[in-house]
């Protein structure tokens, strides 16, 4: 896309440990304000993921293909300063329930204040999955329950060789 006619670039951070139908859905919102949306993949070597950022790149790039304007990268160190490099003015966070506020709002205050021109726009998914997170499908399929829906197919599948060892 040329910059010089880009408006709205966005940055959608996160772990994305993996995508799942609720961060989808955020995009999907997102896509149709921002000009650009970027999903960046944290790089994190002091958490423990189920996949790689690789991997998780794989993923999300495939779930977002249908979308002309949203691409998957990853990132380390300061988000704001990734966010700059990027020329973003935006940053994308999904607020699912009351419990997620607290850490939204210290993360948007630090963030604010270490780059007051680059905001952070909070958006509500769909009720459908606002009961999701990648940490709980993990959990629910680690004990044997049915993800089918919460999040792509193919993710679906990767988990279950991930974490079940199974054949597609
Ligand atoms: O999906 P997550 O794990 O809730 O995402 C958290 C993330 C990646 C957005 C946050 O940890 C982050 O921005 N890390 C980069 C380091 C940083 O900028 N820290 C200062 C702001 S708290």
């Amino acid at each position: 896309m040329d910059t010089k006619t880009e408006r709205i670039v966005a940055i959608y951070p996160g772990s994305f440990d993996p995508i799942t139908n609720g961060h989808l859905d955020l995009i999907g919102r997102c896509s149709r304000i921002a000009d650009r949306l970027i999903v960046a993949i944290l790089r994190n070597e002091s958490k423990l993921p189920l996949f790689s950022v690789e991997e998780r790149m794989e993923m999300a790039r495939e779930a977002v293909r249908d979308y002309s304007n949203v691409e998957v990268d990853s990132f380390h160190g300061l988000l704001v300063d990734y966010a700059s490099e990027k020329r973003a003015t935006l940053i994308l966070r999904g607020i699912r329930a009351i419990s997620d506020y607290e850490y939204e709002l210290q993360m948007a205050l630090m963030n604010r204040r270490l780059r007051p021109e680059i905001e952070t726009v909070f958006m509500m998914s769909s009720e459908a999955y606002s009961f999701i997170s990648s940490r709980m499908v993990k959990e629910v399929i680690r004990l044997g329950g049915d993800i089918a829906g919460l999040v792509p197919p193919t993710v679906e599948a990767r988990l279950k060789r991930r974490i079940l060892g199974a054949a597609d």
